[in-house]
């Protein structure tokens, strides 16, 4: 079933002895290489001093940028990086600039942060939310897609994988319809970058954030944004600090020409360190394995839960990744979380407010949301579909 040698990474993973984890996508267990980066670079820190330490490390650090970009097809100019996938994707659309019946074109399965920044945007400017139907296996329509089309549509900005399901939404076939037309396309890729090979000129996007936390396995508190060579000088960030900018006079300013324009002077070296180290490892164990070692997983997991009395598969999408929802008769969400937990296994839980639009059209207040890794063995699986019919 696989490419990679899972005794391997398993050994390299100090978490996966103590847990059966399946909530990598909220936080991923990181591999040792990554702890140890962030470890050693904070101690160093309290021995020498963060700023000279900083100075010495200056060619780690610009690597990090090579490293992340590596992961996406992109280049290093073009990564800004950031303390979450929030405020990289923040960054981006609050520094486009909306007038009023500007639209804006956006799925189902929007992430809560996303919407609410649009309705924001839309309160104060008058630009319209438009939600674009689905097709009947749940992703994105991309012919209601390309029907909705018009001058007014100021951006495209889409999830590639939702936060409560396995569906992959077409990414490439969006893209090539916001190029044709010229709209400037966000693509929201938290749950899928580390967990499927991804490549920002394929998909077509202009603008794409993500987090190191989740499928990458990279420490807590940083993401990135991506930002294509072409559009940075045309997107001036919303807010502007010493390093995305330079005070060249007194009333003067000039902003940077790199995607480091988002980025603010503060950061944690040691966490993007980390963040680089676990770039490298999922190159190294490689993305095509991992997304076909993940997909795999998530079908003998969803495949397993089906058959269980009482267990109900949300799960929507002719594509499926790493993300298997389900729901227990007679049990609330929390209540089959706590049992897990009790177990060892490790699941989380998504609520109505985390995609509102999506789970109120499927009639969902919570569901169980159990997300494998490539790290996952099918007897884990099998501990946690065994643990889900004994409730
Ligand atoms: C689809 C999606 N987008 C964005 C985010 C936000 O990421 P962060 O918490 O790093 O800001 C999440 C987090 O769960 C997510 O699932």
């Amino acid at each position: 079933m696989s490419d990679i040698d899972i005794a391997t990474v398993r050994r390299d993973t100090p978490g996966c002895h103590d847990v059966v984890h399946l909530n990598n996508a909220g936080s991923s267990l990181p591999p040792g290489v990554v702890v140890d980066t962030v470890l050693n670079y904070i101690q160093q820190e309290s021995l020498i001093g963060g700023y000279e330490l900083a100075d010495q490390r200056v060619e780690d650090l610009a690597a990090v940028y090579r490293s992340v970009a590596g992961v996406i097809g992109a280049s290093e100019d073009e990564i800004a990086l950031m303390d979450s996938a929030t405020r990289a994707w923040d960054m981006a659309f609050y520094s486009m600039r909306f007038s009023y019946g500007d639209r804006i074109l956006t799925t189902t399965s929007e992430y809560a942060a996303n919407f609410i920044a649009y309705l924001q945007v839309a309160k104060r400017t008058g630009a319209r939310i438009e939600v674009v139907p689905d097709t009947p296996t749940g992703e994105i329509d991309v012919v209601a897609l390309e029907a909705m089309i018009d001058d007014r549509v100021k951006l495209i900005s889409i999830n590639h994988m939702p936060t409560n399901g396995g569906l992959v939404n077409p990414a490439a076939e969006v893209g090539e319809i916001a190029r044709r037309a010229g709209i400037t396309y966000l693509l929201d890729a938290c749950q899928s970058v580390g967990q499927m090979p991804i490549d920002v000129d394929e998909i077509g996007c202009d603008l794409l954030s993500a987090t190191s936390r989740k499928f990458l396995r990279g420490p807590r508190g940083v993401g990135f944004l991506y930002v294509r060579d072409t559009m940075i000088e045309d997107l001036e960030p919303i807010s502007l600090d010493l390093h995305a900018a330079m005070w060249v006079a007194a009333d003067h300013y000039v902003v940077r020409r790199d995607a480091k324009r988002f980025e603010t002077w503060e950061s944690s070296p040691a966490l993007r360190l980390g963040l680089g180290a676990a770039c490298h490892y999922a190159t190294k164990v490689g993305l095509d394995a991992i997304w076909n070692r993940i997909a795999s997983l998530a079908a003998i997991l969803r495949t397993g839960l089906a058959v269980v009395p009482g267990v109900t598969v949300h799960d929507k999408g002719r594509v499926q990744g790493g993300i298997v929802t389900f729901g227990v008769a007679g049990h609330s969400a929390r209540e089959v979380k706590d049992a897990l937990a009790t177990r060892n296994i490790n699941v989380s839980i998504s609520s109505a407010s985390s995609a509102r639009i999506d789970m109120e059209a499927r009639g969902l207040e919570e569901i169980v949301r159990a997300s494998v890794h490539y790290f996952n063995t099918e007897a884990e699986l099998d501990t946690a579909i065994g643990a889900v019919a004994r409730m």
